[in-house]
């Protein structure tokens, strides 16, 4: 583990209220669904890093889309364009890229590993995304998908209901999945037996495996998401509840 290095911010771009797109100064060899800690240098708290995945990469840019959910992520949202930030990473494992008709399922900013996803992938995927109102970060899918769905809660954009009302699972191959752990839960109770490979999402301490944060249970024991994941086989992965 190298530990965290200082880069800088080029790029602070707010969608919402409560997330922003964030650019960094710095080269990456991450692949698609595998994240960095992020932390805001003037903390001294070192469990104060979050685990934000890679959203983009553009030569020595990398592109985080981050979701304001407590005081790690809004200390990281009062940064500025010329401000330093401490990276970590990239940690744990991604989605693996696969052949066939795919669809990337997302709940809100779930949307983050999928546009890096949807660039590796060979056959252009679908992109369903469900948000509680209104909708931001589509676009940058237009020339990577092949269809993209939107489903808002309110009925404000697309679908009123879920993204995973209106999934065809008989359309695809594979369904990578992200998004928060009742979306999650409900996509693999309704489509037990189809092949996806799922993000999770959890409160990260260490971001490698050594403060035990941030288990999941799966058919293979408890397994920590930020070292053995954050994706899964959805086939593997166990809810008590
Ligand atoms: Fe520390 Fe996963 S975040 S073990």
């Amino acid at each position: 583990m190298s530990g965290y290095s200082v880069h800088k911010i080029l790029e602070m771009k707010p969608l919402n209220d409560e997330v922003f797109v964030m650019c960094v100064e710095a080269e990456s060899n991450g692949a698609p669904g595998q994240f960095y800690m992020l932390r805001e240098p003037d903390t001294t708290d070192p469990m104060m890093g979050r685990p934000i995945s890679i959203s983009d990469v553009d030569g020595n840019k990398i592109y985080f889309l981050i979701q304001i959910m407590g005081e790690g992520t809004k200390l990281l949202s009062k940064k500025r364009a010329g401000d330093e930030i401490l990276l970590m990473g990239p940690l744990g494992n991604g989605f693996t890229l696969v052949e066939g008709k795919t669809a990337m399922l997302a709940g809100t900013a779930g949307i983050a590993p999928f546009l890096y996803l949807s660039k590796q992938l060979k056959q252009k995927p679908d992109l369903y995304v469900g948000y509680r109102s209104g909708s931001y970060y589509t676009e940058e899918f237009k020339d990577t998908t092949e269809n993209i769905y939107i489903a808002t809660e309110d009925g404000s954009v697309g679908h009123k209901g879920y993204a995973l009302d209106i999934l065809d699972i008989d359309k695809y191959d594979t369904i990578y999945v992200c998004g928060p752990m009742p979306m999650v839960k409900a996509t693999l109770k309704k489509f037990p037996d189809a092949n996806t490979q799922v993000s999770l999402e959890a409160y990260m301490g260490c971001g490698f495996g050594a403060c035990m944060s941030c288990l999941c249970d799966t058919i293979k024991g408890r397994k920590g998401i930020c070292k053995v994941g954050p994706v899964f086989n959805g086939k593997e992965l166990i809810f008590n509840e």
